[in-house]
């Protein structure tokens, strides 16, 4: 049996995760009032939110960059639409620095004064999928898929949290003149971290000496983040979340082309396929392969 509306709901044409959100906190979403210096990070899931908001952690609390006190950018960095603390909006402090799933049309609609600023992050659709596939399988509150095979078919069809990847970043791209957005890859992060923590700073316009640059880019490489336990993300996706074993992790492999790994002949031509229909005069490359 297919239980998959269990753990979606569909709210405007985009599923969300069902356990997470409620209609009445969505309905009011597009009207949260908008300040100048707030900061959106947007990404489709599995393209390095924690990472990027953990870059913009380190570069924001000064005080915290270089200290060893415990890092929890949670309660201080919300999900837009997943406000699991519950935390009031209105009252924090700015600048306030939200990351979201949220395609082009649902957030709120002060963004398109283009004063607040949006980084959008993406990362090649198969690693994407890859990674969505251990994610759903750890996490709780997602359907557990049981093969790569069911899972793709899913993807491909747009029935995750998440809706289409396809659909989330050719809207945001189309409508990127909407918006003050900054477009950058996760395998672009991977390939070269301190530029891109430069090109992160300087859309900003938050001017980092070297040395504090070279201590986000440092803490903010996978295996730092990995073995900091100043920053346990996934106790806390445990606790707040739930989670079907201890095996998982958010930070799983942080690779580009593990794809290579999962997909067999078939599964990747039939991929190919439909990207290349989807994704037709499409302007931005992608990598799927860390030494193209
Ligand atoms: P994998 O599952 O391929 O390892 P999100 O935060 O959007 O859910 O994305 C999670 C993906 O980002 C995971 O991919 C995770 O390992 C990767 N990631 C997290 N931190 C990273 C880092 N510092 N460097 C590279 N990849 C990272």
């Amino acid at each position: 049996m297919d239980n998959t509306n269990e753990y979606l709901l569909n709210f405007k044409g985009f599923n969300f995760n069902k356990r997470l959100v409620n209609t009445e906190e969505l309905e009011k979403m597009e009207d949260i009032e908008i300040r100048d210096d707030d900061v959106f990070l947007i990404t489709y899931p599995k393209s390095g939110t924690v990472w990027i908001r953990y870059i913009l952690f380190l570069i924001y609390f000064e005080g915290e960059r270089n200290s060893n006190e415990n890092l929890q950018p949670y309660d201080t960095m919300p999900f837009l639409e997943y406000n699991i603390l519950d935390l009031d909006y209105v009252k924090m402090p700015s600048p306030r620095i939200f990351s979201s799933h949220l395609p082009y049309y649902l957030v709120p609609k002060g963004l398109k004064s283009k004063k607040a600023k949006i980084l959008y992050i993406y990362r090649n659709p198969k690693d994407v999928l890859i990674s969505y596939f251990y994610f759903s399988n750890w996490i709780l509150t997602l359907k557990s898929p049981d093969t790569i095979e069911h899972f793709l078919e899913k993807f491909l069809d747009g029935k995750v949290a998440g809706s289409c990847w396809f659909d989330h970043i050719r809207g945001w791209y189309e409508h990127r003149h909407d918006f003050n957005i900054m477009f950058l890859s996760y395998e672009d992060m991977k390939k070269d971290l301190r530029g891109s923590v430069l090109k992160i700073c300087s859309f900003l316009e938050k001017e980092l000496s070297e040395e504090d640059v070279n201590s986000v880019v440092r803490q903010a490489t996978f295996q730092n983040m990995k073995s900091n336990p100043r920053e346990d993300r996934d106790q806390v996706i445990n606790t707040l979340i739930g989670t079907r074993h201890n095996e998982g992790s958010f930070l799983r492999k942080g690779a580009t082309g593990d794809w290579k790994n999962h997909l067999t002949v078939d599964q990747n031509e039939r991929f190919d396929m439909i990207f290349k229909r989807n994704m037709k005069n499409f302007p931005l490359k992608f990598i799927w392969d860390i030494n193209e």
